[in-house]
């Protein structure tokens, strides 16, 4: 199935035929970055780069909520941000509060469900408080998740997941033959949800920086040049309608057009045992 009028207002470009419905991914992870060089470029202190970058997010939600799909995860702030001037830090960390406060009823309203991953602990009191019943507010919507990445390193996730698995299994509560991949997962900071299957990482930098290293095990990667300030609903499609083109094999192989020809071949080599 196709949609038949998604029109993007700005530029006129209709994407309608190229946008396969039943192919939209569930769950879409996003590298927001370039804020930064989109602000020096223009002259401005970097902070107008990160103000801007809260308006696109705002649009990216809407125009993921307009094609269905269910989950984005967005990385705000990594564990190695904190090495930033602290003029920078605490500015992106005041941005997060005056955001939520802000947003956080129409947000429910909308029946988006808000969670923030993370090692929350170094965040001020009144952050922690806020995301606290801003995450229980709407704790039930249903609609839409929303998962704002803070403070947050795969490998640290990783580390924490391991030794709640030992701690599990040296008090006896699991044996280590219990431990595989699903029990693994559910002991990671995104709890055993659905891993993403397209990953979007915008300002051309090609690397995952330490984000969902377990989850992104087979998602497909989409890098396009263009600063996460100036990233819109045209260029959200055309990262939807390239991971539409991919062909996800998850170590397998492309269907077999010509499976005599390989099957005639493996009988010749165990004749020739
Ligand atoms: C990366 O660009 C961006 C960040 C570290 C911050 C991202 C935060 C936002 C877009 C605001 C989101 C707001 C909420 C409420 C979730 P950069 O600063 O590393 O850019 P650069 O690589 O060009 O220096």
């Amino acid at each position: 199935m196709r949609f038949n009028n998604l029109q993007t207002k700005k530029n006129n470009i209709n994407l309608s035929n190229e946008l396969d419905k039943e192919r939209i991914p569930e769950h879409i992870a996003i590298i927001m970055d370039g804020n930064g060089r989109w602000a020096t470029k223009k002259g401005l202190p970097r902070s107008f780069g990160h103000n801007k970058g809260v308006s696109v997010l705002k649009e990216i939600i809407k125009a993921s909520k307009n094609i269905d799909c269910k989950v984005l995860t967005v990385y705000a702030f990594s564990t190695e941000n904190w090495i930033r001037p602290s003029k920078e830090v605490d500015f992106l960390i005041n941005l997060f509060e005056k955001v939520l406060k802000k947003e956080i009823s129409e947000i429910h309203q909308e029946s988006i469900k808000i969670k923030f991953i993370g090692d929350l602990s170094p965040l001020p009191n009144s952050l922690k408080l806020l995301i606290k019943s801003s995450e229980a507010l709407t704790n039930n919507n249903k609609k839409f998740t929303l998962n704002i990445c803070v403070n947050y390193g795969g490998r640290q996730e990783i580390v924490k997941a391991a030794k709640e698995i030992a701690i599990k299994s040296s008090s006896g509560k699991i044996k280590p033959s219990d431990i595989d991949e699903q029990l693994f997962n559910s002991e990671l900071l995104t709890n055993g949800s659905k891993d993403p299957e397209l990953l979007i990482r915008t300002s051309g930098e090609k690397r995952i920086s330490n984000f969902l290293l377990w989850q992104l095990a087979y998602s497909e990667i989409y890098i396009t040049d263009v600063l996460w300030p100036d990233f819109t609903e045209i260029e959200f499609l055309k990262a939807i309608i390239d991971y539409q083109s991919r062909n996800r094999r998850f170590g397998g192989i492309e269907s077999l057009s010509n499976e005599s020809f390989e099957d005639s071949y493996y009988s010749s080599l165990s004749k020739n045992d």
